[in-house]
């Protein structure tokens, strides 16, 4: 099977390139399903309900999301639905709405997608994320490998956003779930790290797939406004401008993949302009 993936996706711009790239890259590679995260869908900063759909009829099947996944809080609707289509960063505090890992069913096959956050450079002061991997994963393990517990259950493959600041933290992590999980990557930081590549004990790896957003951007917003922010130390921290056209660089990640092992891992990027 094919999976897909995108890091972050950032506002307007991101969408629609999204929307006008991802129906030819779904026939060309003949994609099975589409992973991208949400956490800049809607103005750079948060997601609403109405974003998502709009990346659903693009051909986004599901999300993962980061750190800006409360800025608007329509989505808890969504996040605490029976079948949610988004999951969040698992390493948050109980209690908050939506949930870390989901099981998918696609066509024959069983996987589980988990969304993990770090902890270096945040202001936020998560769970450890190594500790909520091995969590998940006394639930649930790869089949044919050996379970962790006596109740875990086997999937076909495992498959894990690590949405993080630093590619330290994302090396450790990566290597510390190395031959436990499938495919491990990381977002957030929008910049496509150029690390691809199969651990010692066979998950691939890549630190960061890099967003789908303007080229002429700091890291998908306005140049002049972030230089601004970073010269007066003021800003809005729930606002970001974007600009509405320009050249769009989309950042992808395609796994070809049999149900025991990885055939291919390969880095995806194309521009366009919108
Ligand atoms: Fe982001
Ligand atoms: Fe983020």
């Amino acid at each position: 099977m094919k999976i897909l993936i995108f890091g972050d996706i950032v506002a307007k711009p991101g969408r629609k390139a999204i929307a006008t790239l991802l129906p030819q890259w779904r026939q060309k590679y003949q994609v099975d399903l589409v992973i991208a995260n949400a956490e800049n869908l809607s103005h750079g900063i948060g997601v609403t309900p109405a974003s998502l759909e709009e990346m659903r009829s693009a051909g986004v099947d599901f999300f993962t999301s980061g750190n800006h996944i409360w800025k608007k809080p329509d989505i808890n609707t969504v996040l605490q639905s029976a079948n949610p289509v988004i999951i969040r960063p698992e390493n948050y505090p109980p209690g908050l709405p939506g949930t870390g890992h989901r099981l998918l069913t696609v066509g024959v096959r069983e996987i589980l997608v988990i969304n993990l956050m770090g902890r270096v450079f945040f202001k936020e002061h998560l769970d450890c994320p190594f500790r909520a991997l091995d969590a998940i994963l006394s639930e649930f393990h790869v089949r044919g490998k050996t379970p962790s517990t006596g109740v875990s259950r086997p999937v076909d493959g495992i498959f894990v956003d690590f949405h993080a600041e630093a590619s330290s933290e994302k090396n450790a992590l990566g290597r510390y779930a190395d031959g436990r999980v499938t495919a491990f990557w990381g977002t957030h930081t929008h910049v496509p790290s150029g690390d691809s590549m199969t651990l010692k004990h066979g998950t691939v790896y890549r630190s960061d797939i890099g967003m789908t957003g303007l080229k002429d951007s700091v890291i998908g917003a306005n140049t002049e406004s972030i230089i601004k922010q970073f010269l007066t130390q003021l800003g809005d921290a729930k606002m970001h401008d974007v600009d509405e056209h320009g050249e769009v660089i989309i950042n992808g990640q395609l796994l070809d993949f049999d149900g025991l092992s990885v055939n291919t891992w390969q880095a995806l990027q194309e521009s366009i302009i919108i």
